[in-house]
């Protein structure tokens, strides 16, 4: 009898070990559902697609991929433990630093620790039992991507049931969470805008509502004039001085006011510019028309209405010594030296002053070195020319590269080899009888938060190009935002474009296609530029516009928040591994919150009052959905999806 029963028991439990012995490789599973911030991933490869290789050690098998990566692992029940060597592949060939972790549901279950090219292979044991949904990630340990070579080598499931698989990010639906603006007016835009003295005068006001509107202010400075049916302001302000204005719409529907004040004086860009910028949508094939086409659709598409206002050409509108397009190529220079547009833009002058007739401005780029970073004609050895060519043609704006400058800076040991191209064309704008803002795009080197502003510019950049780090949209900020003191009216850290709907793909210079972004991380994307004090300027296809992308876009309560006069960058106060509170001082004493979760799970974020400063029982106000929440004593508490920012006003 007890033989009987005990045999059956003894067999099963040893068939479902023969079960459980069932290998499923990782490299056997399909990686294309993977993400990564560099690359693709790689079967029994590095992403150098080398051998695989961790110390010294060689692998046979695995994966090889690049920080940051998610492979995103269903179980469904039937994996009973994961194993692996991890590390830093011996191709990398530059100061990598990575961590790997695995997190089963929402939780941390390993973590390797920082690991550096050299570093032996770690072993990986996990029971999986009881695991739904495994991530496998490589994060950056802070420092950025570059060379983060990782490999899961030798990495396996012991599977008793059903088999691991990788899956896709979870789909969302994109929803539209702003009211439509009504008909009446309503005015937006900075309450506060510098100039200077005798240079031309032109600001669109910002307004939403139906036309045909009629246009007023009071308080209008001597020299300025605006068009009542447009609200279009042109002239120039001889004198130096504050002037404190209130701009005036109305309509059938209604009427709508906001104060001005014009600071006439040495600083430009009290608040981050804002506009269109056509890099991550175009590439090297921008032309004069969709150049004109961009402004027009600034207009019609209501984005200036919330105060877009640079339509900014990037790179490849001059010539190249080679490039696939005969129609840029050709001279770089004329005989007197001018720089020679190339043969999509005919007229220069004639299409800023298309830009002008709108009330809107108009941006140029070169570089300081010989050549741009596509390979055409930079400005080395120009320099004054150019500047003064960039005034005649009526830009308003100039982005000023490096590329090729790295060849000279080279050989210069001098203490200020950063500063140099920059001072001298920040030099050179001031002498020129316009206002242009300076945007320098060197990458952060030398620290260039600390003297961008001293040498004459008004935003620069702080890291490489976002295009290749979209998957990183929170660790590019919260980069940025360690350079929050020096964030100020006429002084701003530039973190580069905004890229949400259709944009190009960065790596190939492709077609405008729907960007790899979820409509949450598009909305997080706005919602942190805007508590950085970023400018904001969107990069994507404006032919391609959504109801979507235009909502993310065009919130104006959101833009306030960006646009504050006090110019401050949030700061970030670190929750958990997953989880953080950007919170920025507005100059009516309220402050912008946003509740962070930089993690895979939806999870909730607290935003207590005490970390932020704040007294009493304040108003919040879900600034994304324009409604007013109620009070709340002690904390504010939100349900914050995968890679979303809750953004609220509390006052
Ligand atoms: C890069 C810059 C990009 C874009 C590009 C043009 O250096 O970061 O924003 O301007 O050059 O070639």
């Amino acid at each position: 009898m007890r033989t009987r029963l005990f045999l059956p028991t003894v067999w099963l439990a040893l068939a479902s070990l023969t079960h459980a012995a069932e290998t499923v490789w990782l490299d056997a599973l399909d990686l294309s559902q993977m993400t990564q911030g560099w690359g693709t991933p790689q079967t029994n490869r590095s992403i150098r697609e080398q051998p695989l290789a961790i110390g010294g050690r060689k692998f046979e098998r695995g994966v090889g991929t690049h920080a940051i990566s998610t492979a995103r692992m269903e179980l469904d029940g039937g994996s009973e433990r994961f194993l692996a060597f991890v590390g830093v592949d011996d191709n990398a060939n530059g100061p990598a630093s990575i961590v790997f972790k695995a997190i089963a549901d929402g939780r941390i279950l390993w973590q390797s620790g920082v690991m550096k090219p050299g570093d032996p292979a770690k072993a990986v044991d996990l029971d999986l039992r009881s695991v739904k949904t495994l991530l496998l990630q490589v994060g950056d340990a802070g420092d950025g991507v570059s060379y983060d070579h990782a490999n899961w080598a030798e990495a396996r499931f012991i599977v008793s049931g059903a088999k691991p698989r990788i899956v896709g990010v979870p789909v969302e639906p994109a929803i539209i969470l702003t009211p439509k603006p009504g008909p009446a007016p309503l005015i937006n835009g900075p309450t506060i805008y510098g100039c200077r003295p005798g240079n031309p005068f032109l600001y669109r006001i910002p307004t939403q509502g139906q036309r045909p509107m009629i246009f007023s202010a009071s308080g209008l400075p001597r020299g300025l004039k605006l068009d009542s049916a447009t609200g279009i302001i042109t002239g120039s302000i001889a004198e130096r001085g504050e002037y404190r204005l209130t701009l005036r719409a109305k309509n059938q529907h209604g009427r709508s006011s906001r104060p001005f004040k014009i600071v006439c004086g040495d600083t430009l860009s009290l608040t981050p510019s804002m506009g269109w910028n056509h890099w991550y949508a175009h590439y090297d094939r921008i032309t004069d028309a969709m150049m004109r086409e961009a402004a027009d659709i600034m207009v019609s598409s209501g984005m200036a209405d919330v105060g877009y206002q640079y339509v900014s050409i990037d790179d490849c509108w001059m010539n190249a010594a080679r490039h696939q397009d005969p129609m840029r190529v050709g001279p770089l220079r004329d005989e007197r030296g001018n720089i020679v547009p190339n043969k999509y833009f005919p007229d220069m002058k004639a299409m800023t002053a298309y830009i002008h007739a709108k009330g809107l401005k108009a941006g140029i780029y070169t570089s300081p070195g010989p050549r741009t970073c596509a390979g055409f004609a930079g400005s080395y050895q120009h320099e004054a020319q150019d500047a003064k060519q960039f005034a005649e043609w009526g830009f308003d704006l100039l982005k000023h590269d490096w590329c090729s400058y790295g060849q000279i800076a080279r050989d210069d040991k001098s203490p200020d080899m950063f500063q140099k191209p920059y001072r001298l064309m920040g030099d050179l704008l001031k002498q020129q009888q316009r206002d242009i803002l300076l945007n320098l795009c060197q990458y952060g080197m030398g620290n260039v938060w600390e003297w961008g502003a001293e040498v004459g510019a008004q935003s620069w950049r702080t890291s490489g190009d976002l295009g290749f780090e979209l998957n990183n949209i929170f660790n590019v900020a919260l980069k940025n935002a360690e350079h929050r003191a020096w964030s100020r009216p006429g002084s701003w850290n530039d973190p580069d474009y905004i890229q949400i709907g259709h944009i190009g793909n960065a790596r190939v210079g492709g077609l405008p296609a729907p960007c790899p972004l979820t409509p949450t991380e598009q909305y997080s994307f706005m919602s942190l530029w805007c508590l950085m004090a970023a400018p904001l300027f969107y990069s994507g296809d404006l032919t391609q516009l959504d109801e979507f992308t235009l909502n993310v876009l065009c919130n104006p309560e959101v833009i306030e928040v960006n646009q504050d006069p006090l110019g401050q960058c949030a700061r970030v106060i670190e929750l958990d591994e997953a989880t953080l509170i950007m919170v920025k001082d507005l100059a009516d004493g309220a402050k912008a919150v946003g509740l962070c979760n930089r993690g895979e799970m939806e999870t909730t974020v607290t935003a207590r009052w005490a970390d932020l400063g704040i007294k009493g029982k304040p108003r919040v106000r879900d600034l994304w959905r324009q409604k007013d929440l109620g009070r709340f004593a002690g904390e504010y508490r939100a349900i914050v999806p995968r890679h979303g920012v809750v953004l609220v006003k509390v006052k």
